[in-house]
């Protein structure tokens, strides 16, 4: 920032504009990340800042919004009273390629929970803004996560792993520790799974689990409301042996679209019932193109539009929920390995059984 002021490239004047564009993460943790704020403020007046969370630039996500505040069939239903849980998951097959110089002592919970995940969590779980102006938006962002707290002890809420060498894509790979650049004894989570409670009326006892990893099964990033069994079931036991739960899932990537799953009857002499799953896809109900996450949001910079960036007080807000569970983690030193094309690590899947759950299969 500095640099650019020094040489001249910060100065407006003229009817010129200057904008800056900060990448996430903002910070690696909240004192870093106001540390940050105040060098960027020191150039840049806080309406030239522009913090990217691509995320925030893809349809899927934009469309949350939609879904919710341009309908009227999902808002009676978007509350403690239907809501089970919510499973908000970004998973990724890939490893971290060549980003070990920035990966390393990051981790996966710096690296995407900290940002797009909670940036998911925020748009799922908000009021409605009075209107989609930057302001309004942001300020429903910024009180959903101040209402945010992990519930419990870290050491039941939280869950975190390493990649370990496996079989994916029809290849070997090779473990985290043996990537290009990384410490033998490197302590770095690249998987990362949260319970977080949200202290509110709408949300009062509705867990939001977050996971997150690399080198899993496949790529998928959904958020998943998961319903309560209906009341009372007027069928026999066995008739419903293969009905689960109802859920509503965005699908953010890489298949776009919304998926409704309840029970429906099989076909049939008998009175059995089974999941089955009604679909809106992109592809299908659209001709138009999605534009690029970044190059939506470069545009949105160019034209000095800020709805889609996070403010300061998200992203500080983002990093006083991060930053007990990173020095719990610190404190615990060694961690899970998992292996590579698989689910995460067990601690994870027991994070859920303790709540008698189970992650929606990747
Ligand atoms: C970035 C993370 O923000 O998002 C990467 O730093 C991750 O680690 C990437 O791979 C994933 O982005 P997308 O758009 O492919 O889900």
């Amino acid at each position: 920032m500095e640099q650019l002021q020094r040489s001249g490239l910060a100065e407006r004047g003229h009817g010129a504009w200057r904008r800056v564009v900060v990448e996430k993460p903002f910070g690696h943790d909240l004192a870093s990340a106001q540390e940050l704020n105040d060098t960027v403020h020191r150039v840049f007046p806080e309406e030239s800042i522009f913090r990217i969370d691509h995320y925030l630039g893809k349809e899927t996500v934009q469309n949350i919004l939609a879904l919710r505040f341009a309908n009227t069939m999902f808002e009676p239903i978007w509350n403690r009273s239907y809501v089970d849980h919510v499973q908000i998951t970004m998973a990724e097959d890939i490893g971290i390629g060549g980003r070990a110089g920035y990966y390393d002592g990051i981790g996966a919970a710096r690296d995407v929970i900290q940002n797009h995940l909670l940036q998911l969590l925020a748009l799922t779980a908000m009021e409605e803004p009075t209107s989609f102006s930057a302001e309004a938006v942001r300020a429903e962002k910024a009180k959903i996560l101040s209402s945010v707290r992990v519930p419990g002890d870290l050491a039941t809420s939280t869950a975190r792993g390493q990649y370990a060498a496996g079989w994916q894509g029809g290849v070997n790979v090779r473990g985290y520790l043996d990537e290009e650049g990384i410490p033998k004894d490197s302590h770095t989570e690249t998987y990362a799974a949260v319970k977080l409670d949200i202290d509110n009326r709408r949300w009062a006892g509705v867990p939001f689990y977050l996971r997150t990893g690399k080198r899993l099964s496949r790529r998928v990033t959904e958020v998943a409301m998961v319903f309560q069994q209906a009341p009372h079931l007027p069928f026999s036991h066995t008739d419903t042996e293969e009905l689960g739960q109802n859920a509503l899932v965005m699908r953010v990537q890489p298949d776009e679209g919304i998926t409704v799953r309840f029970g429906s009857k099989v076909p049939g002499t008998s009175m059995e019932i089974r999941d089955v799953n009604m679909d809106f896809a992109y592809g299908e109900s659209f001709t138009e193109a999605s534009p690029e996450a970044y190059e939506r949001l470069l545009l949105d910079v160019l034209i000095g539009d800020p709805p889609l960036f996070p403010r300061q007080e998200e992203v500080e807000l983002s990093w006083k929920i991060l930053d007990p569970i990173e020095e719990y983690w610190a404190a615990q030193g060694a961690l899970d390995q998992y292996k590579s094309g698989g689910y995460g690590p067990d601690s994870a899947d027991e994070l859920m059984a303790r709540d008698g759950r189970t992650w929606r299969r990747l």
